[in-house]
């Protein structure tokens, strides 16, 4: 466990996004992988940002920021929030959505643990590619769908999209690159099924869309006590 209650394995996987990777990740991951590897393009991914923005929204782990910079807002003025763990990804998205007039707050945490309640209430709260960076099984990482859970307002929406590891049919691109030698991801065990029961505890509704290898979710209702 390292300091602030934040394992080790919880760092590795927020500080692979340092300044270089982070200039990179536009092309060789948004661009070239998404399409190539994953077979979900990030065109895709942006109707789905399109589709559930609101107005008051947080984004946990937005890297680059590049879907908050594309993105349709639903009001001139949105008010935007970002977590991570990595302050690299946080000061990038910062500077990128200055021409866009929105200035947004930070908060540093891991998705992991239970969100700090000062931190708001939020019509949107997306965490787009974040979880097959975060170590554990879905039982584990499903702890987080409750945390968040606590800080969607009652018809607010949870959405995203992430990376499975099995149960899917992984091209030879996309094992070689990110699932090789390389272990890009922490997701070996991430399976569509598990995720749907691991979203159902926290979210009454949960629709899941598999396009290549890339679960997409939306999940309403938040439960306020677990599901029986
Ligand atoms: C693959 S990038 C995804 C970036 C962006 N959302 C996208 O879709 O292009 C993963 C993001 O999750 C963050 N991250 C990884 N582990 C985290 C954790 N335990 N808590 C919070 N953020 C985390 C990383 O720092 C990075 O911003």
């Amino acid at each position: 466990m390292a300091a602030g209650g934040v394992t080790q394995a919880e760092k590795d996987g927020a500080e692979k996004y340092s300044r270089a990777v982070l200039a990179a990740y536009d092309t060789f991951v948004l661009k070239w992988s998404n399409t190539y590897a994953w077979r979900c393009p990030r065109e895709r991914l942006l109707t789905h940002y399109n589709t559930h923005l609101r107005a008051r929204h947080l984004d946990i782990g937005p890297g680059t920021g590049w879907y908050l910079h594309q993105a349709k807002y639903p009001s001139a003025a949105p008010e935007i929030t970002l977590m991570d763990l990595n302050a690299n990804t946080m000061a990038m998205t910062n500077r990128r959505l200055a021409d866009r007039n929105i200035t947004p707050a930070v908060h540093t945490g891991s998705v992991l643990a239970p969100i700090d309640p000062s931190v708001g209430v939020f019509d949107s709260v997306a965490a787009n590619f974040v979880f097959h960076c975060v170590p554990g099984t879905w039982a584990e990482k499903g702890q987080a769908f409750g945390h968040i859970a606590q800080v969607v307002a009652d018809d607010g929406v949870f959405f995203g999209s992430t990376i499975l590891g099995t149960g899917v049919d992984h091209n030879l691109v996309g094992n070689a690159l990110y699932n090789g030698p390389i272990k890009a991801f922490d997701n070996t065990t991430d399976d569509p099924g598990g995720r749907q029961t691991a979203l159902s505890a926290a979210f009454e509704s949960v629709d899941i869309t598999v396009v290549g290898t890339v679960a997409i979710f939306a999940a309403h209702r938040p439960r306020r006590t677990p599901a029986p």
